[in-house]
């Protein structure tokens, strides 16, 4: 049986690149449906030629983040029943703000994950293989440090909604700044003097408005905006000297 006029989504998707445009679809809806279900259901019944991007479905993988309803969140773990409130209210779905479309929902993270390289965002060790592990007390303040910042899945939720990054796109933005935070708390680590050179820039730490939009949004409850504040304060009790 075909579903009932009141038994379809209104959903309005982005086509094309950055000189695209909506186009509208009618969607059935159903109980306990989410975006990506949406999205899922205009590509293979409706349109096979609508690009987005998706892997785990449950908020593992950070591939499905997209603009729903003017905000940044996973599409995986957003109901429709969350957004949309009133009845005839529509879904509109667009790519993730601050990055180049691709096509359609599907954006390119290259300059993202730049990002993370240039904020020296990865482990640099000094041991080998056959040294000992090396041991890092749980409840040590910087492992507790590290802790709180450190399950960042790399969706772009936060950098999509940092209002600097769009004002400056320079700016390494929340993600990167988060993962650097958490390798100036890994005591292991030996680039400690060229991480706190390359966050404190023009386009580090320094240009954090403390604005929230991060935080206030970030799927994993993580609170990139104390990281940021915590790498300021760490450059302003910083030796000066640099190296590494
Ligand atoms: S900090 Fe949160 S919102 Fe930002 S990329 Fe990581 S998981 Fe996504
Ligand atoms: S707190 Fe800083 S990084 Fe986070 S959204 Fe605001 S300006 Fe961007
Ligand atoms: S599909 Fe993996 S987080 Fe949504």
């Amino acid at each position: 049986m075909q579903p009932s006029v009141s038994d379809m989504l209104s959903v309005r998707v982005w086509r094309g690149a950055e000189d695209g445009a909506f186009e509208p679809f009618e969607v059935p809806r159903r109980a306990s449906q989410t975006v990506l279900d949406a999205v899922t259901h205009i590509q293979r019944s409706i349109d096979a030629t609508l690009s987005y991007r998706f892997a785990c479905r449950v908020g593992m993988c950070g591939s499905c983040a997209m603009t729903v309803n003017g905000r940044a969140r996973w599409t995986c773990r957003t109901h429709v029943a969350q957004v949309l409130r009133r009845p005839g209210d529509v879904l509109e779905i667009a790519p993730l703000n601050h990055l180049p479309i691709v096509k359609d929902l599907a954006v390119d993270m290259t300059r993202f994950f730049d990002k993370w390289r240039e904020a020296k965002g990865y482990f640099a060790g000094n041991r080998d293989r056959c040294a000992p592990l090396e041991l890092v007390d749980p409840a040590s303040p910087e492992r507790q440090a590290a802790d709180a910042a450190i399950e960042c899945i790399g969706c772009g939720v936060c950098y999509a909604s940092c209002d600097v990054v769009g004002w400056k796109p320079d700016y390494l933005g929340p993600a990167a700044l988060n993962r650097a935070w958490t390798l100036v708390n890994d005591v292991r680590d030996v680039q400690q003097g060229a991480r706190h050179d390359a966050v404190a820039t023009d386009a580090g730490c320094h240009s954090c408005h403390t604005l929230g939009s991060c935080t206030e949004r970030c799927p994993k409850a993580l609170a990139p905006t104390a990281s940021i504040a915590g790498l300021k304060r760490a450059g302003r009790t910083r030796p000066t000297g640099g190296g590494q």
